[in-house]
């Protein structure tokens, strides 16, 4: 897993050796999971954006609210089969209005991803946020705060409160949270790789945790504390999370790999997309065992305020697709051509709604995906 691959991509090194492709290989298999809302806009687009760049064997699914309406139920035996004998897993969102209830009985979109992670073991959830230095003016944040920022978020992903047992009894209802050794310390191990590959100066894991008040938390922390006495070179701080929250606003480039729980991983990366400009810029990798496949989808939701308008962005799908690539099908030439293009439709001044500001123009998920297209090299 931590074996050293080749020139790594400076800013989002590759976690482990995926297989490579030959051209005796067959065609690698990519499922597709749309979803809701904005997902099958997204997915669409980088559907497109994967097909200029290699010849690749998609089939599509339907998961969360879509699945729902079809079988009944978010995610069935055979999508979720699908996915395991797939070669990389990309899924745009899930969930919406028409499927939000509080009926403790009913199907809800949301337990489609879910049954994914679990049911792939999909146990590291990498969010790296590295903002593009085209759209400092697009962050809401002052530019010489966001100035140097390049974090990575790598949440734990199939424990915690997420996964404890849960129920409600008349007027109570409650969610425990359950963390293992062995659960803590694998994340811990892929957050200390991380860190090493990235090659910073000094190389640094900040440990998240709420250890002044919750029992995981305390477990959490020893034993990331125990596992960092493997890693010489790595630097480890312990941080409370409501202090890591204020941190990631207030000095964002104080940070190099957050290491943190489910949850916690959750609330902080959405925050730290803000820095890039934009939900919409920010993508994720879920990985699990070596040589399982891997889910990559973006950090934001189906966004349903905004869908079927065509005016999502798509850039977070993209750079997901991108770190499929990469992390799950061993072609980083493919990826680093997908993030270049990115960086050159932005440096142009080409925005999407939720990146321009006030007053300026802005283009439809359209047009960004066929600048983007046009821009590969
Ligand atoms: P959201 O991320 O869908 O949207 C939050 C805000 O960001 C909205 O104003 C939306 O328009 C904007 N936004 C998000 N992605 C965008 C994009 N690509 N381009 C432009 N604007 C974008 O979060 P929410 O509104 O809290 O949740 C909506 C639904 O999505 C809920 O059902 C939630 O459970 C689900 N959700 C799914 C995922 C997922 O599938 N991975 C993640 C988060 C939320
Ligand atoms: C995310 C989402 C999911 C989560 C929801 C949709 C279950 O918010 O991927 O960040 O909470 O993990
Ligand atoms: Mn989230």
């Amino acid at each position: 897993m931590s074996e050293e691959y080749g020139d790594a991509y400076p800013v989002e090194v590759q976690w482990r050796r995926p297989r490579r492709v030959t051209a005796a290989d067959l065609r690698q298999r990519v499922v597709l999971l749309p979803g809701d809302g904005i997902g099958p806009e997204i997915v669409g687009a980088a559907r497109r954006l994967l097909e200029s760049l290699g010849d690749f064997e998609f089939s599509e699914h339907v998961v969360g609210g879509a699945s729902i309406d079809e079988h009944g139920t978010a995610l069935t035996e055979e999508v979720l089969e699908g996915c395991r004998r797939a070669d990389a897993v990309l899924l745009g969102a899930v969930g919406g209005p028409k499927w939000d209830t509080t009926d403790p009985d009913a199907p809800r979109p949301e337990q489609g991803l879910l049954g994914l992670r679990k049911g792939m073991g999909l146990y590291a959830n990498l969010r790296p946020v590295r903002p593009s230095p085209a759209l400092t003016d697009a962050s809401p944040l002052r530019p010489e705060i966001i100035a140097g920022t390049d974090l990575l978020v790598v949440r734990e992903l199939t424990g915690g409160i997420y996964f404890g047992e849960s129920g409600r009894d008349g007027d109570r209802a409650h969610d425990d949270c359950e963390y293992t050794v062995d659960e803590i310390e694998r994340i811990a191990r892929v957050g200390f790789e991380a860190a090493q590959r990235r090659g910073g100066d000094p190389a640094r894991v900040t440990s998240v945790d709420k250890a002044n008040v919750l029992e995981t938390s305390r477990l959490w922390r020893e034993t990331v504390a125990r596992v960092a006495t493997d890693y010489d070179g790595v630097e480890l701080d312990h941080m409370l999370v409501d202090n890591a929250a204020m941190q990631l606003v207030a000095n964002p480039s104080r940070f190099d790999v957050i290491v943190t729980e489910n949850m916690f991983g959750d609330i902080l990366s959405d925050e730290s997309a803000m820095l890039t400009g934009s939900l919409g810029m920010l993508p994720s990798a879920s990985l699990g065992a070596d040589g399982a496949p891997g889910l990559f989808e973006p950090v934001h939701g189906s966004a349903p305020d905004i869908a079927g308008q065509g005016i999502a962005n798509p850039l977070a799908t993209f750079l997901s697709a991108a770190m499929m690539l990469r992390h799950g099908l061993g072609m980083d030439t493919e990826a680093r051509a997908i993030e270049a293009a990115v960086d050159s439709a932005l440096e142009r001044g080409l925005r999407t709604p939720d990146l321009a500001a006030e007053g300026d123009e802005a283009i439809g998920t359209e047009e960004m995906t066929v600048a983007v297209i046009d821009s590969l090299e």
